[in-house]
Order: structure tokens, then sequence, then C-alpha cells
């Protein structure tokens, strides 16, 4: 008897030295080292040395690295251009998939230093994608010590505080990888036909978008406010969840049967960044996950990193709409390293099979004779 595997539930497509998730115990190590430590001692560059590279980096190659971040962050004038004339409403993945689409023109087969190059291309189409939809023009990341600052900065055009900087750069960590959800399969599909890199980042894009992915930060945050009052959320969890059966978004996970652990290390920093209004959305929040632990906990629904990740973008200054954006900024990295790993490791196109199941062998009937 053929199993199907619903949603590749539990099928292995790759070796991988980037990611270990142990999805009961709830821990998450990027080339063995703990996300916690990563995220409260690391810039994010260091990080990307140790996806791309394989080790975290000495200070000459820390600087190596974010020289060449520094000197790439122009992007060809067609793609700003072109992003500049979609309809303002567009969603702002669509604005990141016709950036890359145009990219791809000058299509780059992919090593770690077009890997670079791409990373820090990422954070000008980001920032800008901010720019175009709030009418701003638009603006190049200039060159500094930290790839966080240069992406705050470029996009809201005044200084970071050091906390902001560290907490967008904590950020960037936190979704950097995440071993191979929906978008990186996807990454990895268009990157075994042997295409192009910004094709592939496309292809991880559009399966990025969805709410049951990396839409889900979005999503959760409408609840909150849709919720409006730490007063309200019990009837709108009754109503809701319970009656209504609608899924609680930024809870429940493919792999981690319990805690998130990224969902912990967001929820510190919304307390630490939490502005007035913050504030009051984290009340919300804190109130909504402890009746949807008690609620699905027997099924192990735990919250994931999307519940909290919206309230530190909200604080630092972004509109919900930018979440998925920023998602997608910071998991470049992941979608690019796993390329590789790929490519070096196991190049087979990605094939898989489906059972018919469909009608026995039929005659032909012309169309004439179709009744
Ligand atoms: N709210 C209510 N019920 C849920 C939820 C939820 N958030 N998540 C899972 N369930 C239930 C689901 O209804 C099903 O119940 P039953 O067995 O009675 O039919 C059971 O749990 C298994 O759900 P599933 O959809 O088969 O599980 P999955 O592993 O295919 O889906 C998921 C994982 C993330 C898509 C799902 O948990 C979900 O839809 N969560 C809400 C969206 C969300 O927060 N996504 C972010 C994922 S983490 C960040 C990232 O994208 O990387």
């Amino acid at each position: 008897m053929i199993q199907i595997s619903r949603g590749l539930e539990n099928v292995i497509i790759k070796e991988t030295s980037l990611t270990y998730i142990d999805g009961e115990k709830g821990v998450l190590r990027y080339r063995g080292y703990n996300i916690e430590d990563l995220a409260e001692n690391c810039e994010y560059e260091e990080v990307v040395h140790l996806m791309l590279f394989g080790e975290l980096p000495n200070a000459k190659q820390l600087q190596e690295v974010k020289e060449k971040i520094n000197q790439s962050y122009e992007v060809p004038l067609e793609v700003l251009e072109a992003m500049q004339k979609l309809p303002r409403d567009a969603d702002p993945i669509s604005l990141m998939e016709t950036a890359f689409s145009i990219m791809s023109i000058w299509g780059k087969r992919i090593n770690r230093l077009t890997a670079l190059d791409i990373i820090a291309k990422a954070s000008t189409i980001v920032s800008n994608v901010y720019r175009i939809k709030e009418g701003l023009k638009t603006k190049i990341p200039e060159p500094s010590e930290s790839y966080a600052k240069s992406f705050l900065e470029a996009t809201f055009f005044k200084k970071p505080s050091a906390d902001e900087v560290k907490a967008m750069n904590t950020a960037l960590i936190l979704y950097t990888d995440h071993e191979v959800p929906a978008s990186t399969t996807a990454a990895l599909v268009s990157a075994s036909t042997l295409t192009d890199i910004y094709s592939c980042i496309t292809s991880a894009l559009s399966a990025l978008k969805g709410p049951l992915h990396g839409g889900a930060a979005e999503e959760a945050f409408k609840q909150f406010v849709e919720i409006g009052s730490p007063d309200n959320v019990e009837k709108w969890f009754e109503e809701n969840i319970i009656k209504s059966k609608k899924r609680l978004m930024g809870f429940g996970h493919r792999v981690y049967k319990t805690y998130d652990p990224r969902a912990k290390i967001f929820k510190k920093m919304a307390y630490s960044l939490a502005k007035e209004e913050s504030k009051k959305y984290l009340q919300i929040a804190e109130k909504l996950e402890e009746l949807g632990v008690r609620y699905f906990s027997q099924k192990k629904i735990y919250p994931n990193t999307d519940f909290y990740s919206g309230i530190v973008f909200y604080s630092l200054g972004f509109p919900i709409y930018m979440f998925t954006s920023l998602f997608a900024l910071s998991r470049i990295l992941g979608w690019l390293a796993h390329v590789i790993e790929y490519l070096e490791n196991q190049p087979a196109i990605i094939w898989p099979r489906a059972l018919y199941v469909g009608p026995e062998k039929r005659d032909f009937i012309p169309l004439s004779q179709r009744g």
C-alpha cells in the first residue's frame, strides 16, 4: 500500500549542517549554537558568516563580511523604477517578487560572495518597499558598522537608537533559518533545476507570503487589533476560536510540539521595547497566549515565532503590512545557505511523483458525440 505523506510531513529532502530543531524539547540551533546564545550575543553579520562559511567569524572575517555588504547596497535603477510603477496598495511581497524577478535578468549562479551581495540588496529592496508604499523618495542604505542600523536608517531616514538597532539585529537572527519549511523547500525545488538564484528567491517569497507561513505575524497582530482591549480577549476567543473554530494565528507549528524558542525571545524583546500603544497589544497578546495555551496545549499547540514578533516590529515603527517582508529580509540568508548546501552536496532535480487515482483507460468520444 502506497502511503502519501500529507503536506510532506516528516519527509526528509536533504541533509543539512545549518539548522537543528528538536520539536519536542523546543530547541533550535544554527550550526550547533543555541538560538538563545546567538540572539543574545551576536551581530547579524556574524550569523551571516556562520551560515554561509560554517563558523562564527574572527574579527578580521567579520570586517570582511561587513565591507562586502557595505559595498553592495546599490541595486540596478530598473529595480526601484519597476517597484515604483506598481500601485501603492500592492502587496509588499509582490513588490519584493517584482524586484527579485527583475534582478534575474542579470541572473546569477549562487556562491558565497554573490550571497553577500544579495543580502545587501535585499536590505535596499525591503527598505524601499516601505518607502514606496509610504509615498517617500527611494533611498539606498548607507554603509555603516551594522546591517541592521543601515537598514533602519534608510527605511525611516532617521538615526535609530542603540536599542532599536539591537532589536532589529536580534529579529534578523531569530528569523534567519528554520530548516526546510514551505518557502525554503520552494527555493530548493527551483534551485534543483539549476535556475538562477533570484528566481529561487522569488519562488520562496511566493510560499512565504501565505498566512499559514510568513504571513502569520501580520495575521496574529491583526487579531490583537481586532480584540482592541485586554477586557475583550475572553469574549473574542470564545466567539472566534471556540465557537467559529477559526485558527489562532501565531499558534501551532509543523515541527514544534511545545513552545517555539524564538517566541520566548520575541516576547522578552517586545517587553523591553514596548511603547505606550504597543503595551496595550502586549497585554492583549499575553492574555490571548494564556487562553490559547490552556485550550490547545492538549493538542501540543503553542505560540510560534510569529505571535510576538509583530509587536517588536510595531514598536520599531513598522506598519503591519511590513511584517512578512521583514521575515523575508532575514530568511533570505537561510534560503541562500540551503540552496548553496543543496547544490554542493546533492544536486538532484527535485521531482516527486503523484499517485494516480482517476478513471481507468476510456475510449475517446469526439466532441460531436458528447451529450
Ligand atoms: N489554531 C487552531 N487549531 C490549530 C492551529 C491553530 N493555530 N494549528 C493547528 N491546529 C489544529 C488543526 O485544526 C488540526 O486539528 P484537527 O486534528 O482536529 O483537525 C491540528 O491542530 C493539526 O493541524 P494541521 O494544520 O494539520 O498541522 P500542520 O502541521 O499541518 O500545520 C501550521 C502547522 C503552522 C500551518 C498550523 O499550526 C497553523 O495553521 N497555525 C496558524 C498559522 C501560523 O501561525 N503559522 C506560522 C507558522 S511558524 C512561522 C513560520 O511560518 O515559519
